[in-house]
């Protein structure tokens, strides 16, 4: 029998070598045109607000001591105002829990104090505070993207 004829129950080996790169071909067209077809699809990544509503300043007494999970902030409020302070660790980006002498970092052990200033690394910097603005309605903001200097707190009328 003659292979490269093949017989008649099957394709010969040069029909199947002139199929295999044809279809190559057209796979190939396909990827390029998908991916030239991309380039008109735009590249947006939508990041979560980080912006948050927490509440009306009522909810916030002096003496409060609120830790926003889902924020991952820290809200106080003395009799001077209320504060933000960022929960994620300045190290690797854990999240710290208070402890009464300030925040502990669970996974490297830098400690920060009351107002989250370094005391003990390997954190490379304080936790930042967060800026707080009050909306029209009277609802408390806390703005992640806006930090304020260590202190700084929002003291409403
Ligand atoms: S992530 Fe907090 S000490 Fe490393």
């Amino acid at each position: 029998m003659d292979k490269e004829k093949g017989d008649e129950r099957g394709v010969s080996r040069r029909d199947f070598l002139g199929l295999a790169a044809v279809g190559s071909v057209v796979l190939s067209a396909i990827g390029a045109l998908a991916a030239t077809l991309r380039i008109f699809k735009p590249d947006v990544r939508y990041e979560e607000s980080k912006r948050y509503k927490i509440g009306k300043p009522e909810n916030f007494p002096a003496g409060t001591a609120k830790k926003l999970d889902k924020e991952k902030v820290f809200v106080f409020a003395d009799d001077d105002g209320i504060y933000a302070i960022s929960a994620v660790c300045t190290h690797l980006g854990c999240i710290v829990y208070k402890t009464d002498w300030g925040f502990q970092c669970p996974c490297h052990g830098s400690r920060y104090n009351q107002e989250g200033k370094v005391i003990r690394g390997p954190a490379p910097r304080s936790l930042p505070w967060y800026e707080i603005t009050q909306t029209v309605d009277g609802t408390l903001v806390v703005d992640a993207t806006k930090e304020v200097s260590r202190g700084t707190k929002y003291i409403y009328a």
